[in-house]
Protein backbone atom coordinates (compact mmCIF):
# COMPACT_ATOMS: atom_id res chain seq x y z
CA UNK A 1 0.00 0.00 0.00
CA UNK A 2 1.38 3.00 -1.31
CA UNK A 3 0.75 7.00 -0.24
CA UNK A 4 -0.56 8.51 -3.05
CA UNK A 5 -0.92 12.44 -3.39
CA UNK A 6 -3.21 13.91 -5.93
CA UNK A 7 -3.17 17.96 -6.11
CA UNK A 8 -6.72 18.67 -7.86
CA UNK A 9 -8.01 15.24 -6.21
CA UNK A 10 -11.63 16.87 -6.24
CA UNK A 11 -11.51 17.93 -10.08
CA UNK A 12 -12.62 15.64 -12.48
CA UNK A 13 -9.87 13.75 -13.71
CA UNK A 14 -7.67 13.80 -10.23
CA UNK A 15 -11.05 12.69 -8.50
CA UNK A 16 -11.19 9.54 -11.11
CA UNK A 17 -7.70 8.99 -10.13
CA UNK A 18 -8.33 9.18 -6.64
CA UNK A 19 -11.28 6.62 -6.76
CA UNK A 20 -9.05 4.36 -9.04
CA UNK A 21 -6.21 4.44 -5.85
CA UNK A 22 -8.34 4.70 -3.06
CA UNK A 23 -9.50 0.96 -3.46
CA UNK A 24 -5.95 -0.16 -2.84
CA UNK A 25 -3.80 2.27 -1.68
CA UNK A 26 -3.72 5.44 1.02
CA UNK A 27 -4.78 8.66 -1.03
CA UNK A 28 -4.98 12.58 0.03
CA UNK A 29 -6.26 14.56 -2.16
CA UNK A 30 -6.00 18.11 -1.96
CA UNK A 31 -8.52 20.90 -3.81
CA UNK A 32 -9.67 24.42 -3.07
CA UNK A 33 -13.16 23.30 -4.55
CA UNK A 34 -12.65 26.20 -7.25
CA UNK A 35 -13.77 23.79 -10.13
CA UNK A 36 -13.64 20.63 -8.60
CA UNK A 37 -16.48 19.07 -5.99
CA UNK A 38 -16.08 16.75 -2.66
CA UNK A 39 -18.74 14.78 -4.09
CA UNK A 40 -16.71 13.61 -6.89
CA UNK A 41 -14.94 11.05 -4.55
CA UNK A 42 -15.58 7.71 -3.09
CA UNK A 43 -16.53 7.08 0.32
CA UNK A 44 -13.61 4.94 1.32
CA UNK A 45 -11.36 4.89 4.56
CA UNK A 46 -8.03 4.78 2.55
CA UNK A 47 -9.54 9.15 1.38
CA UNK A 48 -8.24 11.57 3.23
CA UNK A 49 -9.31 15.07 1.71
CA UNK A 50 -7.89 18.49 2.86
CA UNK A 51 -9.36 21.27 1.55
CA UNK A 52 -6.70 24.18 0.58
CA UNK A 53 -4.78 25.58 -1.96
CA UNK A 54 -1.49 24.51 -3.77
CA UNK A 55 -0.24 28.01 -3.83
CA UNK A 56 -0.43 27.77 0.11
CA UNK A 57 3.37 27.00 0.87
CA UNK A 58 3.20 26.74 4.44
CA UNK A 59 -0.14 24.08 4.23
CA UNK A 60 2.01 22.10 1.32
CA UNK A 61 4.76 21.97 3.45
CA UNK A 62 3.01 20.81 6.47
CA UNK A 63 1.33 17.70 3.93
CA UNK A 64 4.16 16.82 2.54
CA UNK A 65 6.58 16.50 5.67
CA UNK A 66 2.94 14.73 7.26
CA UNK A 67 3.04 12.32 5.15
CA UNK A 68 6.28 10.06 3.30
CA UNK A 69 4.34 9.88 -0.34
CA UNK A 70 5.58 7.41 -2.44
CA UNK A 71 3.46 9.29 -5.60
CA UNK A 72 2.48 12.83 -6.31
CA UNK A 73 0.55 13.51 -8.87
CA UNK A 74 0.01 17.21 -9.65
CA UNK A 75 -3.40 18.16 -11.32
CA UNK A 76 -4.35 21.11 -9.60
CA UNK A 77 -4.69 24.48 -12.06
CA UNK A 78 -7.10 26.90 -13.39
CA UNK A 79 -7.73 23.99 -16.43
CA UNK A 80 -9.63 26.99 -18.90
CA UNK A 81 -7.34 28.43 -21.19
CA UNK A 82 -10.20 31.68 -21.39
CA UNK A 83 -10.09 31.88 -17.32
CA UNK A 84 -6.29 32.02 -17.80
CA UNK A 85 -6.43 34.91 -20.72
CA UNK A 86 -8.80 36.54 -17.89
CA UNK A 87 -6.36 36.17 -15.16
CA UNK A 88 -3.06 35.78 -16.28
CA UNK A 89 -1.60 36.74 -13.15
CA UNK A 90 -3.67 34.14 -11.04
CA UNK A 91 -3.13 31.69 -14.03
CA UNK A 92 0.97 32.08 -13.07
CA UNK A 93 0.82 31.73 -9.54
CA UNK A 94 -1.56 28.25 -9.56
CA UNK A 95 -0.13 26.74 -12.84
CA UNK A 96 3.36 27.92 -12.69
CA UNK A 97 4.31 28.78 -9.33
CA UNK A 98 2.48 25.74 -7.76
CA UNK A 99 4.79 23.36 -9.60
CA UNK A 100 8.19 25.29 -8.64
CA UNK A 101 7.50 25.62 -5.22
CA UNK A 102 6.68 21.89 -4.87
CA UNK A 103 9.44 21.08 -6.78
CA UNK A 104 11.31 22.34 -4.31
CA UNK A 105 9.42 21.24 -1.18
CA UNK A 106 9.97 17.86 -2.73
CA UNK A 107 13.61 18.01 -3.45
CA UNK A 108 14.51 18.43 0.27
CA UNK A 109 11.92 16.66 1.97
CA UNK A 110 10.86 13.40 -0.14
CA UNK A 111 12.84 10.87 0.31
CA UNK A 112 11.09 7.99 -0.39
CA UNK A 113 9.16 9.79 -3.49
CA UNK A 114 8.98 7.35 -6.38
CA UNK A 115 7.19 9.22 -8.98
CA UNK A 116 6.38 13.13 -8.96
CA UNK A 117 4.24 13.41 -12.20
CA UNK A 118 2.68 16.42 -13.61
CA UNK A 119 -0.28 17.23 -15.82
CA UNK A 120 0.91 19.59 -18.67
CA UNK A 121 -1.56 20.14 -21.87
CA UNK A 122 -1.65 19.58 -25.86
CA UNK A 123 -2.32 23.92 -25.38
CA UNK A 124 1.73 23.77 -25.49
CA UNK A 125 1.77 22.81 -29.11
CA UNK A 126 -0.60 26.06 -29.88
CA UNK A 127 -1.96 26.51 -33.58
CA UNK A 128 1.17 24.81 -35.42
CA UNK A 129 -0.79 23.02 -38.18
CA UNK A 130 1.11 19.71 -38.31
CA UNK A 131 -0.37 16.47 -37.31
CA UNK A 132 0.27 14.27 -35.37
CA UNK A 133 1.58 15.90 -32.51
CA UNK A 134 4.86 14.03 -31.17
CA UNK A 135 6.53 15.04 -28.52
CA UNK A 136 9.82 16.46 -29.99
CA UNK A 137 6.96 18.61 -32.56
CA UNK A 138 7.37 22.55 -32.73
CA UNK A 139 5.87 23.53 -29.54
CA UNK A 140 3.62 27.33 -29.26
CA UNK A 141 2.37 28.33 -26.44
CA UNK A 142 0.05 31.34 -27.23
CA UNK A 143 -1.73 31.77 -24.02
CA UNK A 144 -0.86 32.23 -20.35
CA UNK A 145 -1.89 28.69 -20.34
CA UNK A 146 0.01 27.12 -22.61
CA UNK A 147 3.02 29.33 -21.36
CA UNK A 148 2.54 28.29 -17.47
CA UNK A 149 2.05 24.58 -18.56
CA UNK A 150 5.10 24.42 -20.69
CA UNK A 151 7.25 26.31 -18.27
CA UNK A 152 6.42 24.49 -15.84
CA UNK A 153 6.62 21.15 -17.39
CA UNK A 154 10.12 22.31 -18.53
CA UNK A 155 10.98 22.41 -14.61
CA UNK A 156 9.79 19.20 -13.99
CA UNK A 157 11.74 17.59 -16.32
CA UNK A 158 14.87 19.48 -15.32
CA UNK A 159 14.98 18.52 -11.66
CA UNK A 160 14.92 15.06 -12.71
CA UNK A 161 17.99 16.01 -14.58
CA UNK A 162 19.56 18.45 -12.62
CA UNK A 163 18.68 17.00 -9.34
CA UNK A 164 17.14 13.54 -9.44
CA UNK A 165 14.02 14.25 -8.48
CA UNK A 166 12.23 11.30 -9.89
CA UNK A 167 9.88 13.11 -12.16
CA UNK A 168 7.79 12.76 -15.51
CA UNK A 169 4.99 14.90 -17.31
CA UNK A 170 2.35 14.15 -19.75
CA UNK A 171 0.43 16.40 -22.16
CA UNK A 172 -3.55 15.40 -22.12
CA UNK A 173 -4.83 15.70 -25.07
CA UNK A 174 -9.10 16.41 -25.15
CA UNK A 175 -9.92 13.87 -22.02
CA UNK A 176 -13.79 13.52 -21.15
CA UNK A 177 -15.88 11.30 -19.11
CA UNK A 178 -18.06 10.89 -16.30
CA UNK A 179 -17.46 13.83 -13.50
CA UNK A 180 -16.29 16.61 -16.43
CA UNK A 181 -18.06 19.76 -14.91
CA UNK A 182 -20.30 21.24 -17.98
CA UNK A 183 -21.55 24.40 -16.32
CA UNK A 184 -18.71 26.80 -18.06
CA UNK A 185 -18.48 27.62 -22.08
CA UNK A 186 -15.20 26.86 -21.54
CA UNK A 187 -15.64 23.02 -20.16
CA UNK A 188 -15.16 20.46 -22.65
CA UNK A 189 -17.46 20.26 -25.61
CA UNK A 190 -18.40 16.29 -24.79
CA UNK A 191 -19.58 17.23 -21.55
CA UNK A 192 -21.59 20.74 -23.03
CA UNK A 193 -23.15 18.08 -25.54
CA UNK A 194 -23.67 15.31 -23.14
CA UNK A 195 -25.69 18.01 -20.66
CA UNK A 196 -27.97 19.13 -23.84
CA UNK A 197 -28.71 15.25 -24.52
CA UNK A 198 -29.94 15.12 -21.25
CA UNK A 199 -32.18 18.11 -21.51
CA UNK A 200 -33.29 16.70 -24.73
CA UNK A 201 -34.35 13.20 -23.35
CA UNK A 202 -36.28 15.38 -20.41
CA UNK A 203 -38.17 16.73 -23.13
CA UNK A 204 -36.51 20.25 -21.86
CA UNK A 205 -35.96 22.83 -24.30
CA UNK A 206 -32.28 23.38 -25.32
CA UNK A 207 -29.78 23.94 -27.94
CA UNK A 208 -26.19 23.30 -28.56
CA UNK A 209 -24.08 25.80 -29.91
CA UNK A 210 -21.70 24.49 -32.25
CA UNK A 211 -18.54 27.14 -32.79
CA UNK A 212 -17.93 26.85 -36.75
CA UNK A 213 -19.79 24.19 -39.46
CA UNK A 214 -18.68 21.19 -37.36
CA UNK A 215 -15.92 20.16 -39.65
CA UNK A 216 -12.83 20.64 -36.39
CA UNK A 217 -11.75 17.55 -35.26
CA UNK A 218 -10.07 16.51 -31.98
CA UNK A 219 -8.29 13.47 -30.76
CA UNK A 220 -11.01 12.37 -27.44
CA UNK A 221 -9.41 10.34 -25.16
CA UNK A 222 -11.51 8.60 -22.78
CA UNK A 223 -11.01 8.56 -19.19
CA UNK A 224 -10.21 5.24 -17.71
CA UNK A 225 -7.49 5.34 -20.86
CA UNK A 226 -6.05 8.38 -19.53
CA UNK A 227 -5.86 6.61 -15.59
CA UNK A 228 -4.32 3.47 -17.24
CA UNK A 229 -1.39 6.06 -18.87
CA UNK A 230 -0.89 8.22 -16.00
CA UNK A 231 -0.16 4.47 -14.05
CA UNK A 232 1.76 3.09 -16.37
CA UNK A 233 4.28 6.03 -16.55
CA UNK A 234 4.16 6.70 -12.78
CA UNK A 235 5.08 3.00 -12.43
CA UNK A 236 7.91 2.70 -15.26
CA UNK A 237 11.47 3.44 -14.83
CA UNK A 238 11.93 4.18 -18.27
CA UNK A 239 9.49 7.39 -18.16
CA UNK A 240 11.82 9.20 -16.26
CA UNK A 241 12.70 12.91 -16.97
CA UNK A 242 10.26 12.46 -20.21
CA UNK A 243 7.10 13.90 -21.34
CA UNK A 244 4.46 11.55 -22.96
CA UNK A 245 1.14 12.48 -25.43
CA UNK A 246 -1.71 11.13 -23.54
CA UNK A 247 -4.44 11.12 -25.97
CA UNK A 248 -5.53 7.92 -28.41
CA UNK A 249 -4.20 8.62 -31.82
CA UNK A 250 -7.28 8.79 -33.71
CA UNK A 251 -9.52 12.05 -34.37
CA UNK A 252 -13.04 12.55 -34.78
CA UNK A 253 -15.08 16.10 -36.23
CA UNK A 254 -17.39 17.45 -33.94
CA UNK A 255 -20.70 16.71 -36.61
CA UNK A 256 -19.65 13.04 -36.30
CA UNK A 257 -19.18 13.07 -32.72
CA UNK A 258 -23.13 14.23 -32.40
CA UNK A 259 -24.61 11.78 -35.28
CA UNK A 260 -22.60 9.04 -33.15
CA UNK A 261 -24.66 10.00 -30.01
CA UNK A 262 -27.83 10.65 -31.73
CA UNK A 263 -27.81 8.01 -32.77
CA UNK A 264 -27.02 5.78 -29.77
CA UNK A 265 -30.37 7.55 -28.26
CA UNK A 266 -31.98 7.75 -30.91
CA UNK A 267 -33.04 11.60 -30.84
CA UNK A 268 -31.84 14.55 -32.81
CA UNK A 269 -29.74 17.07 -30.67
CA UNK A 270 -30.81 20.54 -31.95
CA UNK A 271 -27.77 23.03 -32.81
CA UNK A 272 -27.59 26.03 -33.55
CA UNK A 273 -24.35 27.00 -35.52
CA UNK A 274 -22.35 29.98 -34.86
CA UNK A 275 -18.85 31.43 -35.91
CA UNK A 276 -15.58 29.98 -34.48
CA UNK A 277 -14.72 30.55 -31.09
CA UNK A 278 -11.61 33.05 -31.46
CA UNK A 279 -8.21 31.33 -30.76
CA UNK A 280 -9.41 27.68 -31.58
CA UNK A 281 -7.33 25.59 -33.83
CA UNK A 282 -9.14 23.58 -36.25
CA UNK A 283 -7.66 20.20 -35.69
CA UNK A 284 -5.76 18.14 -32.98
CA UNK A 285 -4.39 14.70 -33.20
CA UNK A 286 -1.79 13.29 -30.88
CA UNK A 287 0.80 10.94 -32.14
CA UNK A 288 1.15 8.29 -29.34
CA UNK A 289 4.11 6.08 -30.32
CA UNK A 290 6.02 7.39 -26.74
CA UNK A 291 3.81 6.22 -24.47
CA UNK A 292 2.62 3.11 -26.51
CA UNK A 293 6.48 1.81 -26.40
CA UNK A 294 6.22 1.90 -22.34
CA UNK A 295 2.98 -0.43 -22.81
CA UNK A 296 0.04 2.18 -22.90
CA UNK A 297 -2.74 0.64 -25.14
CA UNK A 298 -5.94 2.66 -25.28
CA UNK A 299 -8.70 0.88 -24.71
CA UNK A 300 -12.07 2.79 -25.89
CA UNK A 301 -12.17 3.85 -29.25
CA UNK A 302 -14.33 7.26 -29.72
CA UNK A 303 -17.57 4.79 -29.79
CA UNK A 304 -17.60 2.78 -27.15
CA UNK A 305 -15.72 5.39 -24.68
CA UNK A 306 -19.33 7.61 -25.60
CA UNK A 307 -21.38 4.04 -25.50
CA UNK A 308 -20.05 4.23 -21.76
CA UNK A 309 -20.20 7.84 -20.87
CA UNK A 310 -24.06 8.14 -22.27
CA UNK A 311 -24.78 4.84 -20.30
CA UNK A 312 -23.52 6.48 -16.75
CA UNK A 313 -24.82 9.83 -17.56
CA UNK A 314 -28.47 9.66 -18.60
C1 LIG B 1 -8.80 21.70 -25.20
C2 LIG B 1 -8.73 21.90 -23.71
C3 LIG B 1 -7.80 23.00 -23.38
C4 LIG B 1 -6.45 22.73 -24.00
C5 LIG B 1 -6.60 22.49 -25.51
C6 LIG B 1 -5.28 22.04 -26.07
C7 LIG B 1 -10.78 21.18 -22.73
C8 LIG B 1 -12.05 21.61 -22.13
N1 LIG B 1 -10.03 22.18 -23.21
O1 LIG B 1 -9.39 22.82 -25.83
O2 LIG B 1 -7.66 23.11 -21.98
O3 LIG B 1 -5.63 23.80 -23.81
O4 LIG B 1 -7.53 21.46 -25.73
O5 LIG B 1 -5.32 21.90 -27.43
O6 LIG B 1 -10.42 20.02 -22.76
N2 LIG B 1 -17.17 23.70 -29.03
C9 LIG B 1 -18.43 23.88 -29.56
N3 LIG B 1 -19.47 24.11 -28.70
C10 LIG B 1 -19.30 24.19 -27.34
C11 LIG B 1 -17.99 23.99 -26.81
C12 LIG B 1 -16.95 23.76 -27.70
O7 LIG B 1 -18.64 23.84 -30.77
O8 LIG B 1 -20.27 24.40 -26.61
C13 LIG B 1 -16.05 23.43 -29.96
C14 LIG B 1 -14.89 24.37 -29.78
O9 LIG B 1 -15.10 25.57 -30.47
C15 LIG B 1 -13.74 23.54 -30.33
C16 LIG B 1 -14.14 22.10 -29.97
O10 LIG B 1 -15.54 22.15 -29.69
O11 LIG B 1 -13.64 23.68 -31.70
C17 LIG B 1 -13.42 21.56 -28.76
O12 LIG B 1 -13.56 22.49 -27.73
P1 LIG B 1 -13.06 22.18 -26.23
O13 LIG B 1 -13.72 20.98 -25.71
O14 LIG B 1 -13.23 23.45 -25.46
O15 LIG B 1 -11.54 21.80 -26.39
P2 LIG B 1 -10.30 22.54 -27.08
O16 LIG B 1 -10.69 23.83 -27.67
O17 LIG B 1 -9.66 21.54 -27.97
Amino acid sequence: MNNILITGGAGFIGSTLANFYSKNHKVTVIDDLSMGSKSNLDQSANLCFIEGSVTDSILMEKVLTDTQFEYIFHLAAIASVADSVERPLETHQINFDSVFQLLELVKSNQFGLKRLLFASSAAVYGDEPTLPKKEESVIRPLTPYAIDKFAAEKYVVDYYHLFDVPTSAVRFFNVYGPKQNPESPYSGVISIMMDRYKKVLNKEETMFTMFGDGTQSRDFVFIEDVVQALDIIAHSQDTLGEVYNIGTGEAIGLNELVSIVDNFLQVNLPIQYEGERSGDIKHSLADISKVKAVGYQPKYTIKSGLEKYVAYEL
